[in-house]
């Protein structure tokens, strides 16, 4: 299969602290891809590069055999690469729909269809729709931030630790709803997680990243459970 986006020796940091250090990751169209690592190994910087937050000192990005790696992050948007951040970022004054229908400005014609298949995927956003952001519960918010993300009608969609600090019971509720947009074959999924078995069940590949490189990578089932996940997760 064509791979979605191609990595190639990527490296990029911070002012002059290098964080990340020749990474180089191919993704399958319509794969979920898994970045696991300690803290601190570059997991969302790498993210940030991809959506053009921070860019390269070395290394490309291919994304449908473009390079990408200096695009600026609106032009990511609009090709459809979405990066939906760590920290459950929401727009905190407005409300629910409000969140929603800003993430679909760039597909005005499609925006109310894009809507309703967040909220199939979301049932307790459509519960909440008139409500501030802001007092909506963590899982919720983390829900609001993803459905944002789809409103821009993602191909590929970075999630950087969706279900961190939730409880059990919404992570059983992400979970089925990643499930499901694993499933779609317009999408590829690239997740940074934490939670082993999410991972499992989700990622069809796995790529661990210790201090800015890519220590391992492989078929998640094959990784989990291996040393060396064991070495570098416990
Ligand atoms: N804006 C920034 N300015 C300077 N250094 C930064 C910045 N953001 C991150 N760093 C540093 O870059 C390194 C990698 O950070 P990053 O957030 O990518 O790690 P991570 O793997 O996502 O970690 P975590 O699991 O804790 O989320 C860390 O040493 C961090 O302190
Ligand atoms: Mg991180």
């Amino acid at each position: 299969m064509a791979d979605a986006l191609r990595i190639d020796n990527l490296s990029a940091g911070y002012g002059h602290a290098t964080v990340l250090r020749g990474v180089t990751i191919a993704i399958e169209a319509q794969s979920t891809v898994a970045i696991v690592g300690p803290n601190g190994a570059g997991k969302s910087t790498l993210l940030k590069v991809i959506s053009g937050l921070v860019r390269p000192t070395a290394g490309d990005i291919r994304f449908r055999d473009e390079d990408m790696s200096r695009w600026p992050s609106e032009k990511v948007v609009a090709s459809g690469i979405v990066h939906v951040p760590e920290g459950r970022q929401v727009f905190p004054g407005l409300s629910v729909a409000e969140n929603l229908w800003l993430g679909g400005y760039s597909h005005p014609e499609r925006r109310q269809e894009l809507l309703e298949d967040v909220l199939t995927l979301f049932p307790r956003l459509k519960e909440r729709l008139s409500q501030a952001a802001d007092s909506l519960s963590g899982g919720e918010q983390q829900m609001l931030a993803i459905g944002r993300g789809l409103m821009a009608a993602p191909a590929v969609l970075m999630l950087d630790e969706p279900t961190l600090g939730l409880a059990p019971v919404i992570i059983d509720q992400m979970t089925e709803a990643l499930m499901a947009l694993r499933a779609r074959s317009s999408l590829s999924l690239i997740v940074v997680e934490q939670n082993l078995q999410l991972t499992r069940a989700l990622c069809d590949a796995a790529h661990i990243l210790v201090d800015g490189r890519i220590a391992a990578s492989g078929a998640t089932e094959e990784l989990v459970g291996s040393d060396v996940m064991k070495i570098y997760l416990g």
